[in-house]
């Protein structure tokens, strides 16, 4: 018997996408069927991330999520994609105490979801976390900006690193490369520092609200197709599926009601 042979993006090719200067696109991505459509539409990498939260979870924000909520989701994305890089999100209080505690983490979703890397929030404050996780095999990729996960200490969703404050998330995103993460999201950071930093690391750089000149790009996926209600300034909806999803389940109900569905196409002798 053979075990089905998958080729995934991986680091490399990622690392060889900067050194070409090819830009690409990351989706967050939760469950089976937009990772399988994800995939056949050659994203780059899903990332399950914590923003299951506010997305998926009915939470407020991204600090309730838990890692036994986000395996099932990453096991499920990682089993319904082929091409995809699959990256797990490690969500709040599953890192910050100490190194081990994020192998620990890294290694469930390792193990259990079988993704390809995680991500963390913070800057030189989690280097020891990183390198602990790479020493052990597992690719980290960094975050930086607005860190949703600390959005009380920062006290809001609010652009990060204008004036004084560009120096510390530069220090931040030379501290995580020099820890060894393979690519660092930008999140809510004037344009220009994003592509400053850009320019200056080897390592690919995610924007989100960061501005055109970052490596990559990455949304939330219900953003992307308009589903999100109220969505934020940085997102771009491609479509009005919340319109589409709301017109078909109310046709649906009409039909139902005046008993125009089924009708014998869906209907069995
Ligand atoms: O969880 C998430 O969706 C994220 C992206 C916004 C990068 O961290």
């Amino acid at each position: 018997m053979s075990n089905a042979v998958t080729s995934r993006i991986s680091i490399s090719t990622l690392a060889a996408k900067k050194k070409a200067g090819q830009r690409w696109a990351m989706l967050t991505c939760y469950e089976q069927m937009t990772a399988a459509i994800f995939d056949a539409a050659d994203i780059d990498v899903l990332l399950v991330g914590d923003s299951a939260g506010n997305n998926f979870l009915g939470e407020e924000n991204t600090i309730p999520v838990t890692v036994d909520e986000l395996i099932p989701m990453a096991r499920a994305v990682v089993k319904s994609s082929q091409k995809s890089m699959v990256v797990g999100d490690l969500p709040f209080g599953s890192y910050e105490s100490s190194a081990e505690q994020a192998l620990a983490t890294g290694i469930r979703f390792f193990k259990e979801a079988k993704v390809q890397a995680v991500k963390l929030e913070g800057g030189a404050k989690v280097v020891p976390q990183i390198e602990k996780l790479i020493a052990a095999g597992i690719p980290v990729m960094g975050h930086l900006g607005l860190t949703p996960q600390s959005v009380h200490a920062l006290g809001g969703f609010k652009v990060q690193g204008r004036g004084d404050d560009a120096e510390r998330i530069k220090a931040d995103a030379r501290a995580l490369q020099k820890a060894g993460v393979f690519a660092i999201v930008l999140e809510l950071i004037p344009a220009q520092l994003a592509a400053e930093i850009t320019a200056e690391l080897s390592i690919p750089t995610i924007g989100i609200g960061a501005g055109v000149n970052c490596d990559a790009q990455v949304l939330v996926w219900t953003d992307l197709m308009g589903i999100t209600e109220n969505a934020p300034k940085l997102a771009k909806a491609y479509r009005n599926l919340r319109k589409e999803m709301t017109d078909a389940a109310k046709e649906f109900a009409a039909d139902v009601a005046a008993g125009r569905f089924p009708t014998e196409e869906q209907s069995f002798k």
